[in-house]
């Protein structure tokens, strides 16, 4: 296929840092970005490798990149991740940020928009850090990990539409 892919493959290669970002749709990544993800197969050698009992076509180069992930979903719950944690296995991310109750990331509500906020500095501190450290610290993890409402109060808040 004939499309802007070439100078996209060309930019994959020459990042220290891929970045996927995906809202959860259906359990798993957008259509959007899973269809740039087929687009990758020109990166693979026509080598067939097997680790530990799985099979899977070989990099026609190593990777020198760095991955991160980052997703939100409107469920609370970690299990929303699922799928996408074992769909970007393969490429061991360095970072992956997740974040459940996504529906209060647009919520302009000041109460909220002040705790989103909080969350979105961590994010942004995350970032700095993987770039200078090429890994983020444990505080930064945990803060990422940071409750943004309890599960009661943002089911009734999603309800209330
Ligand atoms: C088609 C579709 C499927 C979705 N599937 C899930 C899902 O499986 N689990 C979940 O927690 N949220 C799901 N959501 C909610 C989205 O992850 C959430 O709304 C996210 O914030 C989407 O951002 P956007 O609406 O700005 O695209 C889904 C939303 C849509 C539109």
């Amino acid at each position: 296929m004939q499309d802007d892919m070439a100078q996209l493959l060309q930019k994959y290669n020459e990042s220290d840092i891929v970045c996927f970002a995906t809202p959860v749709y259906t359990w798993n990544m957008t259509a959007l970005l899973k269809n740039f993800v087929d687009r990758l197969a020109p990166l693979k050698s026509p080598k067939i490798k097997a680790e530990n009992g799985n099979f899977d076509l070989q990099d026609s180069k190593a990777k020198t990149q760095k991955f991160v992930i980052i997703s939100n979903c409107g469920f609370p719950g970690e299990n929303n991740f699922d799928v996408l944690r074992a769909a970007v296995a393969c490429c061991n991310p360095s970072l992956e940020i997740y974040r459940n109750c996504g529906k209060l990331l647009k919520s302009k509500k000041p109460e909220i928009a002040k705790t989103v906020d909080r969350w979105l500095n961590v994010v942004e501190q995350a970032g700095k850090e993987m770039t200078i450290q090429g890994k983020i610290s444990e505080i930064t993890a945990k803060d990422l990990n940071m409750s943004l409402m309890s599960i009661p109060d943002y089911i009734a808040y999603i309800q209330m539409g």
